[in-house]
């Protein structure tokens, strides 16, 4: 079955995650779309973030991944992009649950808050979790709706 291409962010915080998990996704056969940061250098969590909503919103990746040093900044960034649903997640069941009740896609992580297990962990169920849709459906459609 072809794997839908995963998107990826970060900001200076995040990207040695970020490389880590592209690395996995690489290794598991998933087309990645790396949209940097890809060194230490200090740069703006909302730019990152932004782009990546674009490229999820837009269809050229079908789910995303954030990662800043605890994932709000930059999940606040990718969730002002209409069609993005970024979901901060620290354990498996807010992944399973983000995908399963709210069709998220886009996972944030924090770097500094997560550990690399748990973000692999993460990722994995995040990927291979379906929305329930039914009761979810309606709700989620909500969150399309203009403010
Ligand atoms: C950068 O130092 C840090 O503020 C950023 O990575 C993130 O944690 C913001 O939410």
């Amino acid at each position: 079955m072809t794997k839908p291409t995963v998107a990826l962010a970060a900001d200076h915080a995040g990207f040695e995650l970020k490389d880590l998990l592209r690395d996995e996704l690489k290794s598991a056969g998933y087309p990645i779309l790396d949209l940097g940061t890809n060194s230490s250098q200090s740069v703006d969590y909302p730019d990152f973030g932004r782009k990546l909503a674009e490229a999820v919103a837009n269809g050229e990746a079908a789910l995303g991944v954030v990662v800043c040093g605890t994932g709000i900044g930059i999940s606040i960034a990718a969730n002002r992009v209409p069609g993005c649903r970024a979901a901060l997640c620290h354990d498996t069941t807010t992944a399973r649950l983000a995908r399963q009740h709210n069709d998220a896609n886009v996972l944030a992580l924090g770097a500094r808050t997560t550990g690399v297990e748990t973000a692999k962990d993460c990722l994995k169920t995040f990927l291979e979790t379906a929305f329930e849709g039914g009761r979810h459906a309606r709700r989620v459609a909500k969150l399309g709706a203009p403010a």
